[in-house]
């Protein structure tokens, strides 16, 4: 039988609520499939080992994560530790240290989820979107000079390389290409950044000339969310800096239903180190610890995280499921204007994971 190793880095707030719950189910999706094992490792990498040892995580953690198949995440951020120090102690400096630079987002509005946009139903809104995670605006190049003066300088800068473009945009156009309607949407501001976003313009113009079956088009991030919310259904595939896709993803989430439905895959696709699997949402201080978060934004990372790792039966059974649940208004969390809990979704996931008399 193959068994494939798992991270499980539940972080903070309801990154601990929610990876327990996914890891019940994915455990739960092995049983029930029978060729496949998960070994399972837990680190208890997060802020509160940050305020009793001064560090997220240990100095050779991304050592630690290099002999895993897959990490999953929950989430980072403390009330009483700069989201700053929480980001790039942990989350960050795994997605940066593994290489993993395609960030994927898959957005669709799952059966029984209401949209908030009035008119948008399953078939308008299916997107992908591909965030650059290696550099533009979070390479982390910058710094503050005279700190506390008046002249105190700070800046930020935005790093575009064109290998680093030239391979998220063939990701990208590979994604696209991929999906039926072989359709890509470039996300830009060369209006007004006229260096970096230009270069991504260019290497986007070269690496389409690859790929001419794929359909693509240009927009600029401020059009975009004009688009994304009157006209979802001219949207697929979507590749974007690191900052905008960061942006349009959350506003992809609240357009599918709830953020605590949007899951993401970071990815190496070489596959030279481990991928990462977690939900978009952060740790969700105001509802931590109440038992409602929502989990199936970690059931869906699970599915793309199985899929990932070549059990594409087992990852296909898994969104069955989810969408069994979501289905039934009575397993809707508050997010999602229900009453159910955590427990509640869970137990209806394993049921229906486990009742399941697919392939
Ligand atoms: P958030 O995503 O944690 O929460 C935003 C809102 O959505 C809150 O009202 C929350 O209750 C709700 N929400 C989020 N996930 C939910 C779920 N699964 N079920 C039900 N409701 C859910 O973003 P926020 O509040 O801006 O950040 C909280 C902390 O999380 C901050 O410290 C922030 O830095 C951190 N953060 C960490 C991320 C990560 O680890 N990848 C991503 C985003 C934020
Ligand atoms: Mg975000």
């Amino acid at each position: 039988m193959r068994t494939h190793r798992i991270a499980a880095i539940p972080g903070d707030g309801i990154g601990k609520e929610v990876v327990a719950a996914g890891l019940e189910v994915l455990l739960a999706c092995a049983e029930r499939d029978g060729r496949f094992a998960l070994d399972i490792t837990h680190f208890d990498w997060s802020s509160e080992r940050y305020k009793k040892m001064g560090a997220m995580m240990p100095e050779d953690g991304v050592e630690m994560l290099k002999k895993f198949d897959a990490i999953l995440f929950g989430a980072v951020g403390a009330s009483d530790v700069p989201d700053h120090v929480t980001l790039w102690g942990l989350r960050l400096a795994i997605c940066q240290a593994l290489d993993q630079y395609a960030n994927v987002r898959p957005a669709r509005v799952l059966q029984g989820i209401q949209s908030p946009l009035r008119t948008a139903g399953p078939q308008d809104i299916d997107w992908v979107i591909i965030r650059e995670n290696s550099e533009g605006e979070y390479s982390g190049q910058g710094g503050r000079s005279h700190r506390g003066f008046a002249e105190e300088v700070a800046t930020e800068v935005a790093i575009f390389t064109r290998a680093g473009v030239r391979r998220i945009m063939r990701f990208a156009f590979d994604m696209a290409r991929s999906r039926p309607r072989k359709l890509l949407t470039v996300v830009t501001k060369s209006n007004a950044q006229r260096f970096g976003m230009v270069l991504w313009d260019e290497v986007a113009r070269e690496v389409a000339s690859d790929y001419p079956d794929v359909r693509w088009d240009r927009m600029l991030v401020d059009a975009m969310t004009v688009r994304m919310t009157l006209h979802p259904g001219s949207l697929d595939t979507i590749v974007a800096t690191n900052l905008h896709a960061d942006i349009l993803s959350d506003l992809a989430a609240a357009l599918t239903g709830s953020i605590g439905l949007a899951p993401t895959a970071n990815l190496n696709p070489e596959r030279r180190f481990p991928s990462m699997f977690e939900p978009i949402h952060g740790s969700a201080l105001d509802i931590a610890g109440q038992g409602i978060a929502n989990p199936l934004a970690t059931f869906w990372c699970a599915a793309m995280m199985l899929d990932y790792l070549g059990e594409a039966a087992a990852s296909s059974r898994l969104m069955v499921a989810i969408e069994r649940v979501t289905a039934d208004r009575s397993l809707h969390t508050p997010d999602l204007g229900g009453m159910a809990t955590t427990r509640k979704v869970t137990d209806a996931m394993l049921d229906a994971v486990r009742g399941q008399r697919l392939g």
